[in-house]
């Protein structure tokens, strides 16, 4: 029998929903592209999939949410698209600052956001500031990202502080690398979602994500929905996680 997705739901266990979620906001260009309208709308219509999950995660629980907006690796994309999606943060803060306050949403990015045009980073570090007294959902927007470069970045930081004679090499372990990392004193990642049929990471997270439990779907992210949100927590609910232990 055909069931209208819209009238699927899944029972979450409200005891295991995923301390924060990292996502992978695939397919905005085809997802345009089968509408026979140009990339950035594409990009345009992910901004309203981004309020939508970020107010449902929160209304589930979930402590942080963390979106990869743009990689360091984007800048090879036609500038007018780079251009277009350097403009997004305004008009996505100018629609949804006040609801995401509202709900009690805190702000946050990583990446260097000083490469950006001053306008975009200005309207990102007042959002940041607006919210940083709130205690619902961490939203964090991976901006000018890299995996690979805050790696090298923490590593510059931990050099220096030897260097300075504040800190010996043996001082350095997993614990103390992780706290200098930009995703400083958030929660683990317990569960990345990729949309639009894609099976890779694009140096997304790459320390933090060593553990945390991988769902693709073919969704594409203009198109991905509370529903899917659900069905998505719902397989990480069935997996097993054994943090390289062995089945209880
Ligand atoms: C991937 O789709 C999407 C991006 C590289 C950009 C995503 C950015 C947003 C949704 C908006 C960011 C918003 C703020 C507020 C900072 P793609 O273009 O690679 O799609 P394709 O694989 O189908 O070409």
């Amino acid at each position: 029998m055909l069931f209208n997705k819209k009238n699927i739901s899944y029972e979450l266990d409200q005891d295991n929903i995923p301390g924060h979620i990292a996502f992978i906001m695939d397919g905005n260009g085809r997802w345009a592209k089968k509408r026979k309208m140009p990339r950035t709308y594409g990009h345009h219509e992910g901004t309203k999939t981004i309020r939508k999950i970020a107010l449902e995660a929160n209304r589930l629980g979930v402590k942080a949410m963390t979106v990869y907006a743009f990689s360091t690796e984007n800048f090879k994309r036609d500038i007018n698209e780079v251009n277009y999606i350097f403009k997004l943060p305004k008009e996505f803060f100018d629609l949804y600052l006040k609801e995401l306050i509202e709900n009690n949403v805190q702000l946050r990015y990583i990446g260097h956001l000083e490469m950006a045009p001053k306008e975009t980073r200005d309207i990102i570090e007042k959002a940041i500031s607006q919210t940083s007294q709130n205690t619902g959902l961490i939203l964090t927007f991976a901006f000018i990202y890299g995996g690979r470069d805050e790696i090298v970045e923490t590593t510059k930081e931990l050099c220096q502080q030897c260097l300075d004679g504040k800190i010996s090499v043996d001082n350095i372990n997993e614990d103390y690398f992780e706290k200098h990392l930009m995703t400083t004193d958030l929660p683990p990642v317990d569960l990345m979602i990729r949309t639009s049929g894609e099976y890779r990471l694009s140096n997304f997270m790459l320390w933090q994500l060593a553990y945390a439990e991988f769902v693709f779907t073919d969704i594409h992210w203009p198109a991905f929905d509370e529903t899917e949100l659900h069905r998505c927590i719902a397989i990480y609910q069935g997996r097993e996680r054994r943090f390289g232990g062995v089945l209880k």
